[in-house]
C-alpha cells in the first residue's frame, strides 16, 4: 500500500529546493554527472551531506568505485545545465569549464556555473527502495554568496530578492 507515483511526484514536487549537479570521475577517464535536487545536509560534526541516486543511474558505478563525488550547487541562470544533465542524450559537459577535485578523485567542479560546491568522500551507501542514499563526508567546499537556481513543481526559478521575516513585536505591537 502507498500513494501512486503521480501523487508521490506531486507531493515531493511541492517542496522547493535548490538544484545541483553531482559529478564523479569514472575509471574510463571520462567525467560523469547528473542533475540532483535530493540533496540534504546531514551532520555538522563530522560534516556530512546526502543525496539520493536512482539505482539505475549511469553515475552510480563511478561514485561507488572512486568513493568520491562533488556536489555543484547551481547558480540561478544555469537552468540550461540542469536540463542538460538530466537528459539521456548529448554531451553533458560540452562547453563547461571545470576543475578536477584532488580529494574527490578528479570529479569535476563546475567553477563558472555554481554558487557553492562540496567535495565529498563517500561515507555510506544505503539502499532505500529504488534509490541509494549516498552520504558524503565534505572534505573541501566553497560558497560565493551568489543567487541559487531553485526548483518547484517541474519549474526552475531564481531565488527571489529575500525580505526579512517580520519580528513578533512588529505584528502584535
Ligand atoms: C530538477 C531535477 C532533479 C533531479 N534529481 C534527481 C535526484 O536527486 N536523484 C536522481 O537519481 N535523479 C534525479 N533527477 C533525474 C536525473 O538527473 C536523470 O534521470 C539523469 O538522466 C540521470 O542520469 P544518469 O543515468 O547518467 O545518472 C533529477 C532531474 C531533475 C530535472
Amino acid at each position: 500500500m502507498g500513494i501512486d507515483g503521480q501523487l508521490f511526484r506531486a507531493v515531493v514536487g511541492s517542496f522547493p529546493t535548490g538544484v545541483t549537479i553531482v559529478t564523479a570521475m569514472a575509471s574510463d577517464g571520462l567525467p560523469r554527472g547528473l542533475t540532483s535536487n535530493a540533496v540534504c545536509a546531514v551532520s555538522l560534526e563530522p560534516p556530512l551531506l546526502l543525496f539520493c541516486l536512482d539505482k539505475r543511474s549511469n553515475n552510480l558505478p563511478a561514485i561507488l568505485e572512486t568513493k568520491a563525488f562533488v556536489v555543484n550547487f547551481l547558480a540561478a541562470e544555469r537552468g540550461d545545465l540542469a536540463t542538460r544533465f538530466a537528459s539521456p542524450t548529448g554531451d553533458r559537459f560540452a562547453g563547461t569549464h571545470s576543475v578536477p577535485s584532488a580529494v574527490a578523485k578528479g570529479a569535476p567542479i563546475l567553477v563558472d556555473d555554481i554558487i557553492a560546491h562540496a567535495e565529498c568522500l563517500l561515507e555510506q551507501a544505503i539502499e532505500a527502495g529504488d534509490h541509494y542514499v549516498l552520504i558524503g563526508h565534505i572534505e573541501v567546499g566553497s560558497s560565493n554568496g551568489g543567487t541559487p537556481l531553485m526548483y518547484l513543481r517541474r519549474m526552475y526559478a531564481a531565488w527571489p530578492d529575500a525580505k526579512p521575516a517580520p519580528r513578533d513585536e512588529d505584528i502584535h505591537g
